[in-house]
């Protein structure tokens, strides 16, 4: 596929993300896969003086809701063109009292409540089963690498906390989110899984930025949540992007 300069990194980004704003140079990959297209065109450029794929999950015009993106062929799209390490950014709602709107958290566990999904390259039969180690969802590496350039690029983040991964695209109730907080989820988002398994079936190291949106339902004061909220809060935390990750791609881990 193409020539293959050694790509440091691909972002793939979630609600509120569409494009890199800081990527020069950018090409177009659009190639169809074994599992079908990707949620669209990979734009691979130079940010930090490194190479760097990016990759909008819910399509550039987000048209893609959470259970119809391909999570296969967008994964297996990054590993034909060689690429090694993913970081995800994903919207969530909070929950926990550390997860509070605006935050952005670097997640440590994931619990998967989707369905439906296609979850793994083992579906058809034409590949050994594997049976991926998933004790430790996030490459832990990438995950410090992200808390360090945070840190250097003085942007506050909380460390660690449980994703779940619920089915969407509505927004969940009180009750789902009441459970979602005694099986100890701190954030909730549509997005987290299946794509984590994904990337550790293909061996890529994969870690998660969580901007939080909102209070997930009945966690805040509101009344119900509204998509002016949710994007206002995206809008704030993705502003801080650009520095994590020029931070990330200046150290040494990526
Ligand atoms: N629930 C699930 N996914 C989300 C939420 C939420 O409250 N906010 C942003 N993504």
């Amino acid at each position: 596929m193409g020539n293959h300069e050694t790509i440091a990194l691909a972002v793939i980004g979630g609600t509120g993300l569409y494009r890199l704003a800081t990527l020069a140079g950018a090409r177009s990959v659009s190639e169809p896969t074994p599992y079908g297209e990707a949620s669209g065109p990979l734009r691979i450029g130079t940010l930090a003086g490194r190479t760097v794929a990016f990759l909008a999950r819910h399509g550039e015009g987000h048209t893609l809701p959470p259970h119809k993106v391909n999570y296969r062929a967008n994964l297996w799209l990054l590993h034909a063109v060689g690429v090694k390490r993913v970081l995800a950014v994903n919207a969530v709602g909070g929950i926990t009292q550390r997860f509070g709107p605006r935050t952005i958290g670097v997640p440590d566990q994931i619990i998967d409540y989707t369905w439906g999904r296609i979850g793994t390259f083992c579906e058809e039969g034409d590949r050994d089963v594997l049976h991926v180690d998933m004790s430790e969802p996030y490459t832990q590496r990438l995950r410090h690498a992200l808390l360090a350039a945070a840190r250097a690029a003085n942007v506050e983040v909380v460390a660690g906390g449980c994703y779940g991964a619920t089915q969407g695209p509505r927004l969940e109730t009180k009750a789902e989110i009441a459970r979602l907080r005694r099986d100890g989820c701190d954030v909730v988002g549509m997005t987290g899984m299946p794509e984590a398994a994904l990337a550790r079936e293909l061996g890529l190291d994969y870690a998660c930025l969580a901007l939080v949106a909102n209070w997930a339902a009945g966690c805040g004061d509101a009344a119900e949540i509204t998509m002016a909220e949710v994007l206002d809060n995206l809008e704030y935390a993705t502003a801080r992007l650009p520095a994590v990750l020029a931070a990330l791609l200046k150290g040494t881990a990526v």
